[in-house]
């Protein structure tokens, strides 16, 4: 046997010999063809030698192949398997084509070094991928529509790793910590526009990364906690964090000597701008804005610098380099001790502690009582304190704070109480407080951890202590089970209660579409082609189900006029309600006819708490309808707007708060949705919709256009509604995601003063409702006057409002860079609604976090097919083009 190999393997080096002395022969022939065949057989690969290819192919002296550089040659198909035959293989580049299918594994091609797959139609990569590819030092993934995927644990195997680039390839869950500490040579790692959640891994810390990119992660989670480590990483000099969750302070940046550029807009950084970022002489490149940072607005001192500080964040003052207010310094001192919390940085805006601060209360300018009770705090308490001399009261009870009690304090000497109970804190020495004029409530701290807790140490001392114990116990239990019992029942009642229709109407819409198939027909319905559109899940409704349901479109059962169409109520033979938009047939027709269904077929799949859902569509004749869930209460602007016609109560404050962020969560989830992003172009309170629950969901995808993926802008006709026109949407036509953001703040006003956005009956300079809201805005004495008079207005609800206010401002305001996201916006008016439901945290979780149980976020995996070539060819999404993300305030 053993001597049959050996004599196999002499004759085959004699072959190759053979071969090499006509220059014929390749030993990788076999493979390289199957390559050639799998690729479509292109042009450049002629012939059956490999290394006669030579546009695309190098060999080695022994006709090994060692390059295969295929580059923007518009060459489709699939890799083979037998790619990893190739065992001499250096540098396989296949980027910028539109090979499709799985990235097969190369596991054991030790010689590998680069490979690249950017910008291509790759829907997957062998797990096995990294395998014994310990040469490997670039790796490029960029920009393919892979289905969701986790780094691999072979990548492990890739010890001499370099680069690794996965820009926007759907890359999802944590960033492996392997990728910290395993390679001692990476230097870029790239990872923005994926799903990635979690935090920065500690590991990172040993990591010598200069290069570091995790901008603009998609879905609600994105990455979030902490970005101190990078105060380790050294041999940073570029590092773009934008658009993701991340909070607590900056980092310490002073061992940071090489770093260039830093980037952390759009997250929910707080506490001050650290001089060691602000005063680093290596800086060409930083942006901070829309985060809660603190303090002064900072002074960067770098030649040439161009820093980027526009957008919200809580600074003090506006002037660079002005020291706030002597008590501003303070207060923030004593919260950097709880590690700068989000709430503090949202609620203490400008630089007066006096002008309505949470936990602040002054007499005159003096700052007498500091009231943080129940504020989940963290951290230790800062001798700090101290520096405020004339404060009377100090309430901390009820967190989390560990640590001793600050000696310091003693010096107040206008003290009268200190309740630090229930925390964490050492008291068992405390500092000598007067306690004939200091009240100390120390009750309920327990600074030893591992100590048995109070009540475990009283054991029952007699045999009937313990059967009295283990019967409490028993019933305990048992009112336990009870109480859960009852609470299940309750939420599933209120389930049923608030998803009237997804129990019945979805199936009856299935059923609808087998009955009744809106089918053959060259004006109705998909055929030929388009019959996979059907099967992928888009519902055709025909138009005799329509006629049934709404009386043959009967006035009385008319919801309501728009621009496009009426809108009607219809029932459908088992009761569930729907309606119905009959849309004139000239808005639709010829060309836009076939985009319109291919919209369509993606709208039809889109499913989000806050969005009206679309339940299908019907397209016969002339007719084009949508058929849309039913929503009971009616659009927002009657309730704003129209409530005394309607008989109805005003909404109060809470309730309006509820339903900003229900629209703000519709259209953040449009944002980002899995591979494009939409942009709903005619956001306004007619367009959206309540149901019995006054939960409001956004509605009319009528105007909505794709937004290809990466792309800065979309040029297209103007539709939308004056007076929520965002100006450069007005008068370029250019359309971003900003453009919402701006018809969002417009309705933010219209909920915060019950003013129309365009009001024709008004006075000349009160029409226009965004320029007025800003001029009132500006004026703290007329501000007041704005308020809708509906809206009860007291000390609670006015921290709240003005917080919107800003939002409102921040939102319209005329340079789209200078809006938010809706990320962030959502993340404000999170904080409010928090604020106001604190006991439905628990009831009712999901409202606060907008998670949506009932309705599984849909992983919208978008075929390519559906767009049509164009659309395809529009994306010149490059990895340089997403990277310019400086520029972002444009994009996403
Ligand atoms: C690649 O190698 C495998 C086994 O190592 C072999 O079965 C296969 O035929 C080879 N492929 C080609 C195209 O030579
Ligand atoms: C390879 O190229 C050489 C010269 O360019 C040519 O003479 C030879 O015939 C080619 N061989 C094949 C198999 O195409
Ligand atoms: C590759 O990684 C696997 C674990 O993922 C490990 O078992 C194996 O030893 C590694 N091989 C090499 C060559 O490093
Ligand atoms: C930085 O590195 C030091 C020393 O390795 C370590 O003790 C510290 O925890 C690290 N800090 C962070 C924020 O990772
Ligand atoms: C790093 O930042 C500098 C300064 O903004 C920029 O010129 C350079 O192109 C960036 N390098 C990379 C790899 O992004
Ligand atoms: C800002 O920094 C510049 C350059 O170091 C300095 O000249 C200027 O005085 C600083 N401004 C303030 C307000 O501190
Ligand atoms: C305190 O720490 C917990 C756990 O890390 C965290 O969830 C909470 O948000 C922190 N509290 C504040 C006010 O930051
Ligand atoms: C101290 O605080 C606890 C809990 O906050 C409270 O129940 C108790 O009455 C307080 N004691 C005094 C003496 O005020
Ligand atoms: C990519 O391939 C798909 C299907 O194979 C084709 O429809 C599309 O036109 C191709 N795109 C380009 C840019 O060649």
């Amino acid at each position: 046997m053993m001597k049959m190999m050996i004599t196999w393997r002499i004759l085959f080096s004699l072959l190759c010999f053979v071969a090499f002395v006509y220059g014929q022969f390749s030993p990788d022939e076999a493979a390289m063809n199957a390559l050639k065949t799998s690729l479509n057989s292109p042009p450049s690969f002629s012939g059956s030698n490999p290394c006669n290819w030579t546009k695309v192919v190098q060999c080695d002296g022994s006709h090994r192949v060692t390059h295969i550089q295929i580059k923007s040659l518009r060459i489709s198909g699939t890799l083979p398997i037998d790619l990893k035959n190739l065992s001499s293989l250096i540098v396989f580049e296949v980027m910028e084509n539109n090979i499709t299918g799985k990235i097969p594994s190369l596991a054991g091609l030790r010689s590998l070094e680069t490979v690249n797959f950017h910008d291509n139609g790759f829907t997957s990569i062998d797990p096995d991928f990294f395998t014994g590819l310990s040469s490997l030092q670039s790796v490029f993934l960029d920009n393919n529509p892979f289905d969701s995927w986790e780094i691999p644990p072979s990548l492990k195997n890739a010890t001499s790793l370099a680069v690794f680039s996965a820009v926007n390839c759907n890359l999802s869950g944590k960033i492996p910590d392997f990728l910290g500490g395993t390679f001692p040579s990476l230097m870029t790692l790239k990872l923005s526009y994926n799903s990635l959640v979690g935090e920065l891994p500690m590991n990172f810390s040993e990591s010598r990364v200069q290069v570091l990119m995790l901008n603009g992660q998609k879905g609600v989670e994105k990455l979030h906690g902490s970005i101190s480590v990078l105060q380790n990483m050294t041999a940073l000099t570029n590092v773009t964090l934008q658009g993701n969750s991340f909070s607590g302070p900056l980092p310490n940046c002073s061992r940071l000597v090489s770093l260039k550029s830093f980037n952390v807009r759009e997250n929910q950084l707080t506490g001050l701008v650290p001089p060691s970022l602000f005063e680093l002489q290596s800086l060409s490149d930083v942006a901070l804005g829309n985060n809660l940072l603190q303090g002064p607005t900072p002074n960067f001192t770098a030649p040439n610098i161009k820093p980027d500080i526009t957008g919200l964040n809580s600074f003090c003052l506006d002037t660079p380099g002005t020291s706030c207010d002597p008590r501003v310094n303070t207060l923030l001192s004593i919260v950097k001790a709880f590690g700068y919390p989000v709430n503090f940085a949202e609620k203490w805006k400008g630089n007066d502690p006096c002008n309505r601060w949470v936990g602040i209360t002054c007499t005159g300018t003096d700052i007498t009582v500091i009231n943080f009770k129940n504020l989940g705090l963290n951290g230790t308490i800062s001798p700090l304190f101290a520096d405020l001399a004339s404060l009377q009261v100090i309430n901390l009870s009820q967190n989390n704070l560990s640590g001793n009690i600050p000696q310091e304090l003693t010096k107040l000497s206008n003290l009268k109480t200190l309740d630090v109970s229930n925390n964490h804190l050492c008291v068992e020495t405390i500092p000598g407080f007067n306690t004939s004029i200091v009240h100390v409530n120390k009750t309920g701290n327990n600074c030893d951890i591992g100590k048995d807790s109070p009540n475990a140490g009283k054991k029952a001392s007699s045999n009937a202590g313990k059967i009295v114990g283990s019967v409490i116990g028993i019933l305990l239990a048992l009112l336990l089970i009870g109480f859960a019992i009852f609470f299940l029942i309750k939420k599933k009642k209120q389930y049923h209660k608030m998803h009237p229709q997804q129990q019945s109407s979805d199936q009856d819409a299935l059923k609808i579409t087998i009955d009744n198939l809106c089918t053959g027909g060259s004006e109705s319905g998909f055929s030929g082609n388009d019959a996979h559109l059907g099967e992928a899940g888009n519902i055709v409704i025909s138009i005799q189900v329509l006629r049934d349901a709404t009386d043959n479109f009967d006035e009385k059962n008319i919801l309501g006029r728009g621009g496009f169409g009426i809108v009607y109520k219809g029932e459908l033979h088992d009761g569930t309600k729907i309606a119905v938009k009959r849309m004139e047939s000239s808005i639709i027709s010829g060309k836009g006819l076939d985009e319109f269904k291919s919209e369509i077929a993606v709208l039809t799949r889109v499913r989000h708490r806050n969005l009206v859902v679309l339940h299908g569509y019907c397209l016969e004749g002339n007719e084009r309808l949508l058929v849309y869930q039913y929503m009971p209460q009616g659009t927002l602007s009657r309730h704003i707007f129209h409530w005394q016609e309607g008989g109805l109560k005003p909404l109060e404050w809470t309730r309006r708060l509820i339903i900003a962020l229900d629209v703000a969560r519709g259209v953040e989830y449009l944002h980002t949705l899995a591979h494009q992003s939409f942009i709903h172009r005619d956001l306004k309170p007619s367009n959206i919709l309540l149901g019995d629950d006054m939960h409001a969901k956004v509605a009319d995808f009528g105007l909505v256009r794709l937004a290809p993926e990466g792309t800065q802008s979309i040029e297209t006709k103007i539709a939308g509604t004056f007076g929520y026109l965002a100006p450069e949407y007005a008068v370029t036509g250019r359309v971003t995601t900003k453009v919402d953001v701006y018809s969002f703040g417009v309705i933010l006003m219209e909920l915060l003063t019950g003013r129309k956005a365009l009001d024709a009956t008004r006075s000349e300079e009160e029409v226009h409702l965004a320029t007025w809201f800003r001029r009132m805005f500006i004026n703290k004495d007329s501000f007041p006057k704005a308020i809708d008079h509906t809206i009860e207005v007291n000390e609670e609800t006015l921290g709240s409002i003005n917080i919107v206010a800003e939002l409102a401002n921040q939102c319209s305001s005329r340079e789209p860079r200078d809006r938010p996201d809706m990320n962030h916006v959502v993340n404000v008016l999170v904080s409010l609604v928090v604020q106001w439901k604190p006991t439905e945290r628990s009831s009712d979780s999901e409202d606060i976090y907008g998670i949506d149980y009932d309705t599984p976020l849909p992983q919208l995996i978008l075929d390519s097919s559906y767009f049509g070539d164009n659309t395809l060819t529009s994306i010149p999404s490059r990895p340089s083009e997403l990277e310019s993300t400086f520029k972002s305030g444009q994009g996403r």
